[in-house]
């Protein structure tokens, strides 16, 4: 009997979970060869000078593990989406096609575009009901993604698989000679993790110290398929990596601790490519690395200790949901990979230098956990705070003004650390707990980590987009704390 086999039936047995916590990959994932699945590109299709997409939210079935049926949510397929395209300058619009028994949003994570037509918790999309955002393409060529933004429900969406990726380019992208062609040289992975039942279902939350560290999963799926073996076709390849989890931090790593060279964050490439054996990963947050696999021997893609740093208590109930250990994600063979002509220049890009002391107003934002609701003491009722308050849709938390700099300082006040995302914009790194940002940190970014007790400085500006009553989101990522209060809005006018 494989051992596999065993562990799926000694669960059986007990009932209740496919894999008990305590046996997170503590077996060979490779033992059975899973093949890699690339999402389906879909670059849409020009109609009256438009770039139009048709997504379709749909109520899915997937075979996770051969013979069990898992129930999923997905766009256009039974479980995430395509991976859309799009150039800067040209406008898009998005038919979301609502097929699903219940209300759901999609969010463009990363993108500036008008409030209206953001995907947040404020434009719902009602069953059979399709909701045709459009709007032009201001990022520079980068890797971003959509998602549900149902208030109260995205943790549970995002989980059944309502997500999927969306690059964009533009010419200083294409001019360079870095590897860029969908699925041969150029390929975009998500890394989810979850549970099952045994009987193949999704399990979701069961406790309350997974409610309170957010969800942390014993499997991770990567593009939907849990430690599958990516067969490299070129001897230099890049990895467009999202973290689509809903609470799991990665520190992501290769097996023999090569070097990769790390080329793009959130919002898009670094001015020079940056040397690196390790990166942690938060969720919400994207990385673009390339990787030289020339030397034909087989690597796989790991998660390292150092993925996040939760202090006294929360960091053993952290520990005690493998929060923090090493991990296999991805065997990647190269056996067969050919030689590339794709290069990796030493310049990428030239980003315009902001100085903090163009910035108009300053804010302060303060993530906390309510403790002791967490021991048990509160009721069903909001968790997680920013400046004290949860999140209410009627409120508005700040006004901002277009086309200018904002310094926000994002102060955790919390043991665990939080992902702190803004939406409709790509900011810079100012400080991290009192030091410069390293080269890594330095580019454009959407969502930052502030780690345990710490507290980061972020210059902001919303360059484009103005509407005096439909606000934008700020929030936490890990989507259990998001849904549970760790949330604000605002407008700019
Ligand atoms: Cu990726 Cu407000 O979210
Ligand atoms: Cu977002
Ligand atoms: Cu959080």
């Amino acid at each position: 009997m494989k051992r596999r086999n065993f562990l799926l039936t000694s669960a059986a047995l007990g009932g209740a979970t496919l894999i008990g916590a305590s046996n997170l990959y503590s077996y060979d994932v490779f033992e059975q060869e899973r093949d890699f699945s690339l999402p389906p590109l879909y670059e849409g299709k020009f109609t009256n000078g438009k770039r139009v997409f048709n997504l379709n939210l749909q109520h899915g079935e997937m075979e996770f593990f051969k013979g069990l049926k898992t129930k999923t949510l997905g766009i256009n397929a039974p479980f995430l989406g395509p991976t859309l395209r799009a150039k800067k300058g040209e406008f898009i619009q998005i038919n979301v096609k609502n097929s699903l028994r219940f209300d759901s949003t999609l969010h463009w994570h990363g993108f500036e575009l008008p409030a209206k037509m953001d995907g947040g918790p404020h434009q719902v999309i009602k069953p059979d009901t399709t909701w045709k955002p459009e709007f032009k393409v201001q990022n520079r060529a980068s890797f971003l993604w959509y998602h549900s933004h149902m208030f109260h429900q995205t943790a549970t969406q995002v989980y059944k698989g309502l997500a999927g990726m969306f690059i964009i380019d533009d010419e200083e992208s294409s001019s360079l000679n870095l590897p860029s062609e969908y699925g041969i040289d150029d390929i975009p992975i998500v890394l989810q993790d979850r549970n099952f039942n045994s009987d193949g279902s999704f399990r979701y939350i069961t406790s309350m110290q997974e409610r309170m560290a957010g969800f942390h999963g014993n499997y991770v799926l990567v593009n939907g398929v849990i430690a599958p073996t990516f067969k490299a076709k070129k001897k230099l390849t890049r990895f467009r990596i999202l973290n689509g989890s809903n609470a799991r931090f990665y520190n992501l790593g290769f097996s023999d601790d090569r070097d990769f060279k790390l080329i793009a964050t959130d919002g898009g490439l670094l001015e020079a490519p940056v040397n690196l054996k390790q990166i942690r990963l938060a969720p919400g947050e994207r990385i673009e690395i390339v990787v030289d696999l020339s030397n034909a021997q087989d690597v796989v893609l790991k998660s390292f200790k150092g993925a996040t740093r939760s202090m006294g208590m929360m960091g053993m109930m952290m520990g005690s949901m493998n929060s923090d250990i090493e991990f296999d994600l991805m065997k990647i063979k190269s056996k067969n990979a050919s030689t590339s002509t794709r290069t990796i220049p030493s310049k990428l890009s030239e980003h315009p230098v902001w100085n903090p002391n163009n910035a108009v107003a300053a804010r302060g934002m303060t993530l906390s956990m309510g403790m002791m609701s967490m021991m048990g003491g509160g009721g069903n009722g909001d968790r997680f705070f920013i400046n004290g308050k949860a999140m209410d849709m009627s409120r508005i938390d700040a006004v901002a003004k277009k086309d200018t700099f904002e310094i926000w300082k994002i102060v955790n006040q919390s043991p665990m650390a939080h992902p702190f995302h803004v939406h409709n914009t790509q900011f810079k790194i100012l400080a991290i707990d009192g030091r410069r940002p390293n080269k890594s940190e330095q580019g454009f970014k959407d969502t930052v980590i502030v780690d345990p007790m710490g507290a980061v400085y972020i210059m902001v500006s919303f360059k484009y987009n103005s509407d005096k009553n439909v606000p934008y989101m700020f929030h936490c990522h890990i989507l259990e704390h998001e849904d549970g209060g760790m949330m604000g809005q605002f407008l700019v006018t």
